[in-house]
């Protein structure tokens, strides 16, 4: 099993190690942060750490184990595995993994430099419990192979000698073709950066199918930051790398730009409150006294994890971004448009109507199709122009068609009238268009209001609300239309109606309406959820006061899922950020805010002025169509194709 370092085991016997981290991780064992039994192994005394030391190497251990088990089970199935871990120390994962039966078909690599990995072979030598740990029948070592056991191979390389290190693990067997998890834990910010880029790029390169674990510094300048970095100066160990990569979106670039898939990248304080469990989080903060949250705090922001994938299956062992996250996707086809209006005529089949688009012409009448082999875009000709039109409704009607109401050509021209679409798909794609002449009291046109269904005694209305015209800056009166009789009706409301607005949200519940958000009579975004809910009489107005409260936003689009409301982009004001996806539990009144993931698309994404539509998928999805806007004098940004949001992580 031992090769080279026998001899030399007298002195390294007697020496073990100083390893600061590994003294911490053993402090933080031992105070139950978490279980490592044989780590103790490979300290000459165990020392007792501050309780912020042993939090800090606590999440640390947590981290790196979380991405390890990760790796683990995603490659359950597959007939071999590896982990390779560079600058590995006196690291005792393959102990502890081998322990926990969790080495299946898996073969642990571990490089360092020749002189650490001999005395680590040494340690492990002089140890009944560790050489325990390694298999009796082995294949012999070779060149700078230290330990060669069935499932633990030792080599003393430098990992900056990357022709050294491929010979090196091709000898010791790696199987360049294998799924394989890189874990660099604290090692290439020791390396000058071009050598720590290049073990990046060479591991992309060589591993088709790996994940790339990384653990280390950023945020070099700021004021704890200069400590670190002095402290690490002082001890001879420069930190490198920070200052080309001072945060987590540098270093998430840095793997993407190096070969690198995909790449998840979270600083220590999203990792904890957003992977640790609640539970496990309370289990350890209750294990020392404690009170130093300004140092906690700062440390677990001067550290981050990282993740990097090649290949699909690895893309599963990506740190799942903090939760309160949902990803975004393109859909492979081109359309664009700003304040277009959408609706599903039936599953699968979105109709959008109206907005303008690239050279200021409104475009077509459209629909997206979803078929066999995936969405279509199909432009349909109406029977009747319906103009130019933007921000205005297309709304689908439960008994089938869709009224298209309102919008304006330009802010000083409404668009009157009222029609009634029907599209038909079965041989080519058309769209029959008939004006609705109505009787009653119709509402002044009107554009960025909405219009949606509710029931009123077991016959569907339409509501229309808010909006704006030329004279008013926000609109508050709401409309009700019967459109099988094809007259405006008057509905008795109680309760106070919310204050006027117009680019908000309003979504069929429960036989009424939920709106959220858009812009009030002073222009200022509102945050605000109220119900129409219906009556014996009619219908009555409620607010309800949701906590934590939405950052208010408008230019938002909004679905009703089951009893949760979800609102999704927008704009806000004074917020980081834009606006990802709120949802609301409309029976607990709560909310929880979730960002969105758009990284897999290339061109940035701009969520006002879009539609969107609940897609019949099998996953609970969003279809997002169209959107962006002026960029003052810099130009016009449509967003190029529909994307999808992933609800599952909102909808649990
Ligand atoms: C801070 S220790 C971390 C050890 C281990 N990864 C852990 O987290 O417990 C850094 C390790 O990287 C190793 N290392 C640094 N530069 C290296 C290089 N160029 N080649 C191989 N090992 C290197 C050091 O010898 C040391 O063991
Ligand atoms: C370990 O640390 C002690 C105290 O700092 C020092 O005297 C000793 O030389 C160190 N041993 C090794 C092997 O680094
Ligand atoms: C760092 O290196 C300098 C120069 O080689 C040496 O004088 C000093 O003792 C070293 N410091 C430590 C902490 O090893
Ligand atoms: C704008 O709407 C208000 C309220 O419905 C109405 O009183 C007013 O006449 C409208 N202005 C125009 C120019 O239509
Ligand atoms: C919303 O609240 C209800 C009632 O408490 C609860 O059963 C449900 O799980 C909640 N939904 C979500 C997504 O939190």
């Amino acid at each position: 099993i031992f090769c080279n370092a026998s001899k030399h085991q007298g002195k390294f016997l007697v020496q073990g190690t100083n390893d600061s981290s590994v003294v911490s991780k053993v402090s933080a064992a031992a105070q139950g942060y978490f279980q490592d039994v044989f780590l103790q192994h490979f300290v000459c005394k165990a020392a007792r750490r501050a309780p912020l030391i042993n939090r800090g190497y606590y999440v640390r251990w947590r981290a790196v184990d979380h991405c390890v088990r990760r790796f683990l089970h995603i490659t359950d199935n597959c007939p071999k595995r590896q982990i390779l871990s560079l600058g590995a120390g006196f690291d005792s994962a393959y102990f502890r993994l081998r322990a926990d039966e969790a080495l299946d078909r898996a073969v642990v690599f571990e490089i360092d430099f020749p002189d650490v990995t001999r005395r680590k072979a040494a340690l492990i030598n002089s140890d009944n419990t560790l050489r325990g740990m390694l298999d009796p029948h082995l294949p012999s070592c070779t060149g700078p192979e230290y330990v060669s056991s069935g499932r633990y191979r030792l080599l003393g390389v430098d990992v900056r000698e990357e022709s050294q290190v491929e010979e090196a693990l091709s000898a010791a067997g790696l199987d360049w073709a294998a799924p394989t998890l890189i874990l660099s834990e604290v090692v290439l910010t020791y390396m000058e950066t071009k050598w720590s880029d290049a073990v990046i790029s060479w591991t992309a390169k060589l591993l088709p199918q790996s994940l790339f674990v990384m653990y280390e510094q950023i945020h070099p300048l700021d004021p704890f930051g200069r400590i670190m970095q002095d402290h690490f100066l002082k001890l001879n160990s420069t930190l490198h790398a920070l200052l080309q990569y001072p945060d987590t979106a540098a270093q998430r670039n840095r793997f993407l730009d190096k070969g690198w898939e995909q790449c998840v990248c979270l600083d220590m304080n999203d990792f904890y409150f957003g992977l640790v469990p609640e539970e496990e989080r309370g289990r350890v903060e209750s294990l020392e006294p404690f009170d130093e949250y300004e140092e906690w705090h700062q440390k677990c922001s001067h550290y981050f994890i990282l993740t990097a994938s090649r290949g699909a299956l690895m893309t599963q062992a990506l740190l799942s971004q903090a939760p309160g996250t949902l990803s975004v996707r393109t859909v492979p086809v081109s359309m664009e448009g700003l304040g277009m209006a959408s609706t599903s005529v039936s599953p699968g089949q979105v109709l959008l109507t109206g907005g303008s688009s690239r050279g200021g012409r409104g475009p077509a009448t459209r629909t997206l199709l979803w078929g066999q082999k995936g969405w279509r875009s199909v432009s349909v000709e109406p029977s009747v122009d319906l103009g130019v039109r933007l921000h205005h409704t297309a709304t689908s009607l439960p008994g089938g068609g869709v009224v298209v109401y309102g919008g304006r050509s330009s802010p000083l021209n409404p668009i009157r009238g009222l029609f009634r679409v029907t599209l038909d798909t079965r041989d080519t794609v058309k769209l029959c268009v008939e004006q609705m002449d109505c009787t009653g009291e119709p509402p002044a046109p009107r554009w960025r209001h909405t219009t949606t269904a509710v029931s009123h005694k077991g016959k569907d209305f339409l509501i229309v609300f808010g909006g704006k015209n030329e004279s008013e800056a926000a609109l508050g009166d709401g409309y009700f239309l019967c459109p099988d009789q094809q007259h405006w009706t008057e509905i008795p409301v109680e309760g106070s109606a919310p204050v006027a607005r117009h680019t908000h949200s309003a979504c069929s519940y429960q036989g009424g309406v939920v709106v959220f958000g858009g812009l009030d009579r002073r222009g200022l975004p509102l945050g605000d959820t109220a119900l129409l809910r219906p009556t014996d009489r009619g219908f009555s107005w409620e607010r309800i006061e949701v906590q934590p409260p939405p950052v208010p936003r408008y230019s938002h689009s909004a679905h009703v899922i089951g009893e949760k409301l979800l609102v999704v982009g927008g704009v806000w004001l004074h917020s980081d950020g834009v606006p990802g996806v709120v949802m609301i539990n409309l029976t607990t009144r709560s909310s929880v805010e979730f960002s969105l993931d758009t990284t897999s698309v290339p061109w940035p994404l701009m969520l006002h002025s879009f539609c969107s539509e609940l897609t019949d998928s099998e996953e609970p999805e969003l279809l997002l169509i169209g959107g962006g806007g002026n960029c003052f004098s810099f130009g016009t940004h449509f967003n190029l194709q529909p994307v999808t949001v992933d609800l599952r992580p909102a909808l649990g």
